[in-house]
């Protein structure tokens, strides 16, 4: 492929694959496959962080996806302290995982990292008082750092940026205000300000808003799978983006 024609992504997250979930979304896969270049996973890969659940998702990745797959793991992930057992799953099936780390396809560059909450602007979370409460604190900090690692690993001309959380307000908009601390976090925002990203895709916000930009105007966009397919219309629950 050569390096400097446009990259066609097509970016998804929160495809909470559980027990049942065999073929869920081969149609989408097999579609998607002559659409884009690309394939973003961002986060929720399961339900409840488990390897069988996980198999699944990678058993529809083989068989209907033939383009390269990115992802990172999302909160459910966690869930079930197997999230090592998760990514070995899928990077079995090929998808690269990454987790502060970057990767080069056609010319552009892609860091991935889960991400934390701790909430927005200047209602984020400070580290402050209670241990616990500057230890949620430094989680959202240490996120931000790996991100900040990863971008730094890139040389290319085009980034972009996989989260699973959000690093702004906007596409978090029409979830109960009341949660959005644990939705994302603006601490995220800074790195990808900084290193000038083209676009950013995330998902955990099920009930978000599907696009917002970051203070320097890059482009974010929530690519939840239930936010994507109330707005699809039938057309593919999906966000394709060229870049
Ligand atoms: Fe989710
Ligand atoms: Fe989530």
């Amino acid at each position: 492929m050569s390096t400097d024609r446009k990259l066609r992504v097509a970016a998804t997250a929160d495809v909470h694959y559980g027990k049942q979930s065999k073929g869920k979304l081969h149609e989408v896969f097999d579609a998607i496959s002559g659409d884009a270049d690309v394939l973003l996973i961002c986060g929720d890969l399961t339900d409840y962080g488990l390897p069988e659940e996980a198999e699944l998702l990678a058993a529809d990745i083989r068989a209907h996806v033939r383009i390269p797959v990115l992802a990172v793991l999302g909160n459910h992930d966690l869930e079930s302290g197997q999230s090592e057992a998760v990514s070995k799953v899928m990077e079995d099936a090929g998808v690269r995982m990454l987790n502060g780390e970057a990767a080069v396809i056609g010319g552009v560059g892609f860091a991935g990292v889960c991400g934390f909450g701790g909430g927005f602007g200047r209602q984020m979370l400070n580290a402050w008082g209670e241990p616990l409460i500057k230890s949620f604190v430094q989680e959202a900090l240490d996120q931000a750092l790996r991100l900040e690692q990863a971008l730094t690993q890139l040389t290319t001309d085009r980034r972009v940026v996989l989260l699973h959380y959000a690093p702004i307000r906007a596409t978090v908009e029409g979830e109960s205000p009341e949660i959005f601390p644990f939705l994302g976090s603006t601490r995220l925002e800074e790195p990808i300000n900084r290193f000038r990203v083209d676009a950013v895709f995330h998902g955990h916000a099920h009930n978000g808003a599907a696009e917002g930009a970051t203070a320097a105007q890059i482009p974010v966009f929530n690519v939840s799978l239930p936010l994507m397919q109330r707005r699809s219309e039938g057309g593919l629950p999906l966000r394709l983006f060229e870049i």
